[in-house]
């Protein structure tokens, strides 16, 4: 038998890496919900785990199956996404420095403004496609962290991962990286030279519109790695059990969901480009999409399930549209098997820097004629 790291990952999403029940044979390992673990009665504990702050056995199965799809040392689940996120930063101190993308999901970039600032880290943040920008903006010594996402929320804007790797080690920073939209399928960052990945779980990687997680996998087991895990162990920021086991449940079938998102989203964007109500179709698997050659060296077997519209008639059509929608249900999130329609501009309120005729779609695992059917008579009347 191969090794698993021999094996495609849909092979090893599938059977989660073989990890059945050892004391019953189950072949789905349990929900372990213990919160405690009893001690013999020489004050021994029976095996490596105490309370479920700092670990629990059914999120460190699916933190495995994690590391090893991203080609990764390490995993670790986290509440949230946000969790996440906010956990490689608070490993900084007053004083440090990090590079930042102007265009990146708006909460996170928010808590890095407000927030990571608020505690005395500097903070520059850059066009991530514009790679003199980002040289720029290093301070060799200061700068610990840059940070890109890519695909880039709501606009999908493509940056080079290898590139920026390479910007921020010559400065002595690590290169972190949202890959919520990519998904490990798609691209798998370390591969390209990133340091740390995350995930909001809470999408593609459960799937189904009913886990709220987080995940960060490492290159390397390194001190920093050990101060994350000690941070969410001291912050309390751990993923429960349960979530822990419906998420390794939906990333059984992580593979074909995604490929078959990305397929139907490839589609749905070739459809609507040159649509007389669409002024443009933001999918960085459009030929002429600004970041379309990048993405096709980083990106394999799809670009995803994530695209924008921009209806021609500003934000009364754009929300005229979404009015219409009969199958792409009008909420926030992404990466579930069932389409939502959102206007960002409404959920990030005044100020956001999102076109205010911009739909952003999340295409699921319907049959694509039905989608395409229904975004058809939803853009047809004005
Ligand atoms: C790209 C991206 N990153 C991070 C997050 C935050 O994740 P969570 O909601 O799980 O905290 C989101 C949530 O929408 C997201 O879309």
């Amino acid at each position: 038998m191969s090794k698993s790291a021999d094996l495609d990952i849909a092979t090893r999403v599938a059977r989660a890496l073989g990890a059945i029940d050892e004391a019953t044979g189950a072949l789905i390992p349990p929900v372990h919900t213990a919160t405690t673990y009893v001690r013999g009665r020489d004050y021994k504990l029976p095996g490596p785990w105490s309370y479920s702050r700092p670990d629990n056995p059914t999120v460190e199965t699916a933190e495995a199956v994690l590391a090893s799809i991203e080609g990764g040392e390490g995993a670790l689940l986290f509440a949230s996404g946000t969790a996440a996120f906010t956990s490689v930063f608070r490993t900084l101190k007053s004083g440090d420095h990090v590079v930042a993308p102007k265009e990146m999901y708006w909460a996170l970039r928010k808590w890095l403004l407000e927030q990571l600032q608020a505690s005395g880290v500097g903070m520059d943040l850059v066009d991530m496609t514009d790679l003199r920008a980002v040289a720029a903006a290093m301070r060799p010594g200061q700068t610990k962290v840059v940070w890109i996402e890519t695909p880039a929320n709501p606009t999908w804007q493509v940056t080079d991962i290898a590139a920026v790797a390479d910007i921020a080690h010559r400065a002595g920073a690590i290169l972190g990286i949202d890959s919520t939209a990519a998904t490990p399928v798609l691209t798998r960052p370390i591969e390209h030279g990133a340091d740390i990945v995350m995930h909001s779980a809470t999408k593609y990687l459960n799937g189904h519109s009913d886990v709220l997680a987080g995940a960060l996998i490492t290159a390397r087991r390194d001190e920093l790695w050990e101060r994350i895990d000690h941070l969410r162990w001291t912050n309390g920021a751990i993923l429960g059990g349960f979530e822990g086991w419906l998420l390794l449940r939906g990333l059984r079938t992580l593979v074909l969901r995604v490929r078959q998102a990305s397929r139907s989203a490839q589609a749905i964007a070739e459809h609507c480009l040159g649509h007389p109500n669409v002024s443009q179709v933001l999918y960085p698997g459009l030929g002429n999409d600004p970041g379309h050659a990048i993405a096709r060296r980083q990106m394999s077997g799809g670009f995803g399930g994530m695209l924008s519209l921009r209806v021609k008639g500003g934000r009364e059509a754009a929300l005229a549209v979404t009015g219409r929608l009969q199958l792409f249900a009008r909420a926030t999130s992404l990466g579930g098997v069932e389409s939502l329609v959102e206007h960002r501009a409404t959920i990030e309120g005044p100020g956001s820097p999102v076109p205010a005729d911009l739909l952003r779609l999340s295409v699921g695992i319907e049959e694509v004629g039905d989608l395409i059917a229904d975004l058809d008579q939803a853009l047809a009347r004005r």
